[in-house]
């Protein structure tokens, strides 16, 4: 193996950076060649890449986003799309990649190694929903938590001056990851998620009891794919029937997105990046890099979407015991 590509596709997620560094720097000591892809997997089909030394990737450890950018591509969804990827993986004589991505990254990896099976990929997991199988923590996930949390610290502070119910959405399309340890950090009276049904009922009920406790205020945290359809579909439902404080809806939205790195976040993201250059040259394809119990595992892509991890239910338990 000599040279191989490095690209970020999907959302981004703080931490993509670094994982970058990592492989670029790791092939670098191993000898490869790395090209950086721009825009996913738009700029596999478009061969816009970038050659990138250990300089390139210079200052970019601390910094959110990803300096390749990302995109969610539908070219590559069609089997032109695709020709046109391996095709100019051919040309530029690249022998394998690096995705950094989440499960549309992976499912569109697996379709192409199918199709290609000559081309080698290694996934490392980047999002901040850490909806995937094969990894306790996914890049992004633990800056994505601790920058939600600051902010519901801040909407619960003129919730108290105003004597106020926030419904607050977080991200989370398929789960419940970034609602449920925020709701917990910060002392919400209450918190749905994807995973569980929730009833109306029972959230004027918890509601009621606060009153009852002599809250002056409540928050409920709202992960964006609850089946009821959001935050503001919750307080409009909750709002016909508890009118114990006047009711406010707030988005937190792509800010979980961006953001300086934290330490963990950093440290994992480069453990990744060079782990999944490490398990390309022992001939490993068709994986994602995760981290279980502080050892680095690999996961076929199809097991890490397909499969998904739990949410903690005792951690669901406590919300209503502890707020
Ligand atoms: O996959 C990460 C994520 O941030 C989800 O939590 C969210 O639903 C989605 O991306 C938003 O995507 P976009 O930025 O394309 O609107």
């Amino acid at each position: 193996m000599k040279k191989i590509g490095v690209f970020t596709s999907g959302g981004d997620a703080p931490g993509m950076n670094a994982c970058i560094r990592a492989v670029v720097r790791t092939g670098k000591y191993y000898g490869l060649e790395v090209v950086g892809i721009r825009r996913g997997f738009q700029g596999l089909v478009d061969g816009d890449y970038m050659e990138m030394g250990p300089g390139a990737v210079s200052g970019i450890i601390q910094q959110g986003g990803t300096i390749l950018r990302s995109a969610r591509c539908k070219a590559f969804f069609t089997p032109e799309g695709r020709q046109k990827a391996y095709e100019q993986m051919k040309a530029k004589e690249l022998d394998a990649l690096v995705a950094i991505g989440g499960d549309g990254t992976f499912t569109g990896a697996r379709i192409f190694m199918n199709e290609y099976p000559d081309v080698a990929i290694v996934g490392c997991p980047g999002t901040i929903d850490n909806d995937l199988f094969g990894t306790d923590f996914t890049i992004g996930y633990d800056t994505a938590i601790n920058t939600a949390m600051n902010a519901i610290d801040n909407i619960k502070d003129t919730a108290n001056a105003h004597d106020r119910l926030f419904f607050i959405e977080v991200m989370g399309r398929d789960a419940g990851f970034i609602a449920l340890p925020t709701a917990l950090a910060c002392g919400a009276e209450a918190v749905l998620v994807p995973e569980t049904k929730t009833s109306i009922d029972e959230l004027v009920k918890i509601l009621e009891n606060g009153m009852g406790k002599k809250k002056n205020s409540s928050i409920v945290i709202v992960a964006e794919g609850d089946e009821l359809g959001g935050a503001y579909k919750v307080a409009e439902e909750v709002g016909k029937r508890f009118q114990g404080y006047e009711i406010r809806v707030s988005i937190l939205g792509h800010l979980q997105r961006g953001g300086r790195p934290t330490c963990m976040e950093r440290v994992r993201a480069s453990q990744m990046g060079h782990a999944a250059v490490r398990a390309l040259l022992d001939g490993k394809s068709g994986v994602m890099i995760g981290i279980i119990d502080k050892e680095i595992v690999h996961t076929p892509f199809e097991k890490a979407i397909k499969h998904h991890q739990d949410l903690n239910p005792m951690l669901l338990e406590m919300i209503g015991i502890l707020s």
